[in-house]
């Protein structure tokens, strides 16, 4: 195992997905729990995450005391990333100040001793790297060596080869690091001698294990189905472990996208033979959220209401079978719970709460049903490599993703106003582009602008379509669609969208911007 400790940086994620492309598992948990929860791990490489603070902060956060001194006595190699690399510099007694000129963005760095980190590179050799910092270190620990510089003179990258202390000033896990891949390739395999062999069908086996050990041999268990991947591959992978003591649950909200209901139904009848319960709970959701226009607000309402449904859903299985089913499988994603800024467990103590996601921010304290989420520690490509493995059709695996709160997040204020649910519905068709775009949507805007439509004066609503290319929905690209194909969707949402006049393309990236509007 190799362990990230996360001190909050944007790219700790990266760190991660990097890492286990590599075939090496990676898990990652914050920076500053107790040493407990790191040598209970047994890694065999830790990794100090970047992070926005700067550590003469009062309150920059740091790894538990004990932790230096239990790495070297195990043989764990260390390596610090920019801030993780001030923190190994500080508390080994070195010195960190801030730099003359701060370095930001593409740099150059020039290799002044040869290190295993660099595989076979040569004195003297220069590669491009992404930096990201203001402070430095000026002073290294006894024992450290400056292995790299920056162009400027900053120290770039350091070892102490006896005690297994590796740092680097700039973020080899981001692309912009064009040789990055390579050096962590080269510390993970010929600097720690780690072995590659972390394979998908691992994983399924030791969640099936998991799941069978969490699980009572006559416990029975809810899985909530939204028809897509996430819940899809949760699904098949626990009726795997408990066969048919799985009850799944399909739940319409009425925030779902055109016909929506019927085709997932009907899919997974057909395709899945997995029996689904179809619960209408439009007007439950609906009333609820009349009137709400809080990003987060709407968000906790529907995860409050979903799992109303679900308690519900139980109490009608125990009438049936006697016994009530205790758990509630979730396909809760890795990014679900970096973002929602989740409870103790799963890191990111020092980063922001970007969105409440519903199955992870937005479920209520008081929960009974005790959840299962196999899939909480792998990304969206991962969940499909999984679906692979399990045989899940391709009709599913292929799927865009669709949030839980639905076209609730896509319309932007009161849902329940202006017709804007059936003027998204409407909005969006398929193009025969599917696959190349990783989601494609349109946006209801509470706004109206004036337009002339048949010589007449209208003051009409405004959709945004937004379409993204992204690996996991960590960071995102807009789609770049051909002019005409544009000309035509906008002319037939104007013609055939009632209330709408305009419609508007959203180019924005993520970061700064998310992939859904609210
Ligand atoms: P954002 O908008 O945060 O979205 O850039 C990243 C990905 O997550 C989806 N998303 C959600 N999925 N429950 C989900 O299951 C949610 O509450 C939720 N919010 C956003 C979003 O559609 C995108 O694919």
């Amino acid at each position: 195992l190799v362990l990230i400790l996360d001190f909050g940086s944007q790219y700790t994620h990266l760190i991660t997905r990097r890492i286990r492309s590599l075939s090496v598992f990676s898990l990652c948990i914050s920076g500053t729990f107790p040493l407990s929860s790191i040598t209970s791990l047994n890694p065999k490489v830790v990794i100090l995450s970047g992070g926005p603070h700067s550590v003469h902060a009062d309150d920059s956060p740091s790894f538990a005391d004990g932790f230096v001194e239990w790495a070297q006595s195990n043989g764990v190699f260390v390596l610090g990333i920019c801030y993780g690399l001030h923190l190994l510099v500080q508390r080994l007694g070195g010195e960190v100040r801030v730099g003359e000129k701060q370095e930001y963005g593409r740099m150059e760095i020039e290799v002044e001793k040869s290190c295993g980190i660099f595989g076979g590179k040569k004195v003297g050799d220069r590669q491009v790297v992404w930096m990201s910092h203001g402070d430095e270190a000026a002073t290294l620990p006894n024992g450290f060596e400056v292995v790299a510089r920056s162009q400027q003179g900053a120290v770039a990258a350091v070892e102490d080869k006896d005690r297994r202390f590796y740092g680097l000033q700039y973020h080899p896990e981001v692309t912009h690091s064009p040789e990055g891949m390579e050096t962590l390739r080269s510390f993970l395999f010929e600097v720690c001698g780690v072995n590659a062999g972390w394979k998908m069908e691992d994983v399924m086996d030791e969640e099936i294990k998991v799941i069978n050990n969490m699980v009572g041999s006559d416990d029975h268990v809810i899985c909530a189905l939204s028809g897509g991947v996430d819940s899809t591959v949760a699904a098949t992978l626990v009726h795997r472990a408990i066969g048919d003591r799985l009850h799944c649950i399909f739940v319409d909200n009425g925030l779902l996208r055109y016909k929506e209901r019927e085709r997932v139904m009907e899919t997974f009848e057909r395709d899945l033979h997995l029996p689904v319960t179809c619960v209408d709970a439009t007007e439950q959701f609906l009333s609820k959220l009349k009137g709400v226009v809080d990003p987060e607000l709407k968000r906790k309402i529907i995860g409050k209401e979903f799992i109303c449904v679900f308690d519900a859903f139980a109490k009608e299985l125990e009438n049936n079978l006697g016994k009530k089913p205790a758990f509630l499988v979730q396909g809760t994603l890795y990014p679900d719970v970096i973002e929602s800024c989740p409870p103790p467990g799963t890191g990111r103590t020092h980063s922001h709460t970007i969105k409440s996601h519903h199955n992870v921010g937005g479920l209520p304290k008081d929960m009974k049903l005790k959840l299962i989420e196999p899939l909480k520690l792998l990304f969206k490509d991962e969940v499909r490599q999984l679906g692979r493995i399990l045989t899940v059709p391709y009709s599913f695996l292929k799927r865009h993703p669709f949030p839980g709160p639905g076209l609730a997040v896509r319309v932007l204020g009161d849902v329940t106003e202006n017709n804007a649910l059936d003027t998204l519905r409407q909005s969006i068709k398929d193009a025969g582009i599917y696959d190349s775009i990783w989601q494609a949507f349109a946006v209801f805007l509470p706004v109206k602008s004036v337009g002339v439509q048949g010589d007449q004066r209208t003051h009409s609503h405004v959709v945004a379509l937004r379409a993204v290319t992204s690996q996991d929905g960590m960071t995102a690209d807009w789609y770049h669609f051909e002019r005409e194909f544009l000309d035509d969707v906008v002319q037939k949402i104007c013609n055939n969208v009632r209330g709408v006049n305009r419609v508007a393309l959203d180019i924005t990236s993520k970061p700064p911007s998310t992939i859904e509007w609210e």
